[in-house]
């Protein structure tokens, strides 16, 4: 169908949450689940086709209209800024960011501080904000390895259940912020379908599940 609209959904376990959120909403899509190498999944109804992203890709398909919908976790947005609108907090995906290191890191400010993370803009705001200087190392996962090797002082990070810091022998030193997974829309497909995407919004807020 020409008038679906086009949803960007996030892979991993956020993604599986979401799409649980979507199904229970009303638009449910079993092929989606499946093991499949198909890449785009169609509603039965022809309102909604899906399809499964990189998380930090999900904002380029969205900005540039590829996608009229998508689900992003803050960190993404914040740390990539796509020029979108952020239409409602779904309240999944909850976690943080925060700032971990060794136990017992104590920060000796005479020196610049090393920070290894995947999320180099929100790990430059942060520090700029308290004045601090630091040296970036962009790692791309398993960025609990940094401090352990002596890469760096202090990993800028994910913390969900904190399991992975404690079986690394790490600590949460600060948390910067609070992470939740963000429904996001194109603007001008959000115009154009304003009436639409707002009922799919509302239906998205109700989970039946909890
Ligand atoms: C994320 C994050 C931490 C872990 C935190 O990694 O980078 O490593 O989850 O979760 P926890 O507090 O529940 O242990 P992810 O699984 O996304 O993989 P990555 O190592 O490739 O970043």
């Amino acid at each position: 169908m020409k008038d679906c609209l086009t949803v960007a959904l996030p892979k991993g376990r956020l993604g599986e949450q979401v799409y649980a959120r979507f199904a229970a909403a009303g638009y449910p899509c079993p092929g989606l689940t499946g093991d499949s190498r198909r890449l785009i999944f169609e509603t039965e109804d022809g309102a909604l086709r899906y399809f499964w992203s990189k998380p930090s890709d999900v904002g380029a398909y969205v900005e540039r209209g590829a996608a009229d919908l998508g689900v992003a976790g803050r960190d993404i947005l914040l740390e990539y800024r796509p020029a979108v609108y952020e239409l409602q907090d779904l309240g999944l995906g909850l976690c943080r960011m925060a700032v971990a290191a060794k136990r017992g890191f104590r920060d000796d400010r005479r020196r610049t501080l090393r920070v290894a993370t995947k999320f180099s803009r929100i790990a430059r705001d942060y520090y700029a904000s308290l004045g601090r200087d630091i040296d970036v190392i962009h790692l791309n996962g398993s960025i609990e390895l940094a401090p352990i090797l002596d890469l760096s002082d202090v990993i800028v990070d994910i913390v969900e259940t904190g399991t992975t810091l404690k079986e690394n022998e790490l600590e949460v030193v600060e948390t910067i912020l609070p992470i939740s997974a963000r429904l996001i829309a194109n603007k001008a497909g959000y115009a154009f379908h304003k009436r639409r995407i707002d009922a799919l919004a509302a239906a998205l807020a109700f989970d039946s599940e909890e």
